[in-house]
């Protein structure tokens, strides 16, 4: 079966730098920009060009260098916006201008104060603004989780026809489930008479924790690009964490979908994010956690150590993470100790390992872990005993 390529647009540099503390300056997007084209991504969004003269700066130099990705400038339905965001791309390649506007009642009413057709008309108006200045434009229907479907794809149906290449459902507030959001995009599959004209795009925000199994949910639907970050970053709960959905297509490829991604530059990537942006990984996160690829209870310890599968759905190799780890705690067991002893040095035999053991686990009960220099110790007072 031949796989369907998923686009992967990564809005590290634009919903990612959103989170506080996160901000970036120029040389810091550049420098994050030239590693997401390394890292196979297709779409770069490198900011919101009239929210700041050093973003706009930001994009216009992120636009000289990159060659093989897109590179998006987000703008709401503005004018203003729009104009700026195509004077920032106005040396790119592959320039997109990512316009958009509030599509739930609520944000109608309450932010715009309007109603449902004024806002179609002012969405098209700003895609075919858009149009003016560069081929490639994607709509965004902000808060599309809480949009009406039918009123949704009369939206679509209008930006399309406008000249809209990508329309992007986003899932503003993280609040859709993954069956409902999935829903979604199918409605718009069957309901939109021009959507072959357009690609579906995935935007899940993680305030529920669902954002991936919603993206994946979309993809199954019949979207073909998915907005995410290095590290699921974004505003509030954060995005789509890009490392996931990557990796779920990947492992899952019964799904009949491939993307451009080279994994093993995930974990460096991650890594890079994290020191830019000044934002911790937490440990548990999924492929770029430190202890993601950590073993620490004797069950489990037992078996990976007998074949790495039992434990493992993933090499870590294949994620460029450092390998796996046998962490010793109070709830190791007697092979992951003799295992680590054995990689410091010491071959000891199955009565001297039941020895070590009881040993092991009166310090263990009084830390966190036990480390090597630990290990050391404990084998000096056996030895010597
Ligand atoms: O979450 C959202 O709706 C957005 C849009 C601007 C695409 O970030
Ligand atoms: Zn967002």
């Amino acid at each position: 079966m031949k796989s369907e390529k998923i686009f992967i647009f990564d809005t590290t540099l634009r919903d990612g730098e959103q989170v506080p503390g996160c901000k970036l300056n120029t040389k810091e997007k550049l420098e994050l920009a030239l590693e997401l084209e390394n890292l196979g991504v297709d779409i770069i969004e490198a900011g919101f060009p009239v929210s700041s003269p050093g973003d706009f700066h930001s994009v216009e130099e992120i636009s000289k260098v990159i060659r093989n990705a897109s590179v998006c400038a987000l703008s709401r339905a503005v004018k203003e916006d729009i104009e700026v965001a195509g004077r920032a791309l106005k040396k790119a390649k592959h320039p997109r201008i990512h316009t958009g506007i509030g599509t739930s009642d609520l944000h109608i009413k309450s932010k715009f104060n309007s109603n449902r057709e004024d806002i179609i008309e002012r969405a098209v108006q700003a895609v075919k603004m858009a149009k003016n200045m560069v081929e490639d434009v994607e709509f965004y229907a902000e808060d599309a989780g809480r949009t009406e479907n039918a009123y949704l794809a009369r939206v679509i149906e209008a930006v399309i026809h406008a000249g809209a290449t990508v329309v992007n459902i986003p899932d503003t507030t993280g609040y859709c489930l993954p069956h409902q959001y999935g829903e979604k995009i199918a409605y718009l599959v069957k309901h939109v008479p021009n959507i072959d004209k357009a690609i579906i795009s995935c935007h899940c925000h993680n305030d529920l924790g669902l954002a991936t199994a919603n993206s994946i949910a979309g993809i199954i639907a019949g979207a073909r690009q998915i907005e995410c970050t290095l590290n699921g970053l974004g505003e509030r709960a954060g995005n789509t964490a890009l490392e996931e959905v990557v990796m779920i297509i990947r492992q899952h490829a019964d799904l009949g979908f491939t993307t451009g991604i080279h994994t093993k530059s995930l974990n460096p990537m991650s890594r890079m994010v994290a020191e830019t942006m000044r934002m911790q990984v937490q440990p548990n996160k999924a492929i770029v956690g430190a202890n993601a690829f950590s073993h620490s209870s004797g069950i489990h310890q037992d078996g990976f150590l007998k074949d790495a599968q039992t434990y493992e759905i993933i090499n870590p190799e294949e994620v460029g993470a450092d390998g796996s780890k046998i962490v010793l705690t109070a709830r190791s067991g007697r092979s992951a100790l003799a295992h680590r002893f054995r990689i410091i040095g010491y071959d000891f035999t199955r009565n001297e390992i039941d020895a070590l053991y009881t040993e092991f686990l009166v310090l263990a009960d009084t830390k966190k872990e036990v480390g090597e220099e630990d290990l050391h110790q404990l084998a000096k007072i056996t030895v010597t005993a």
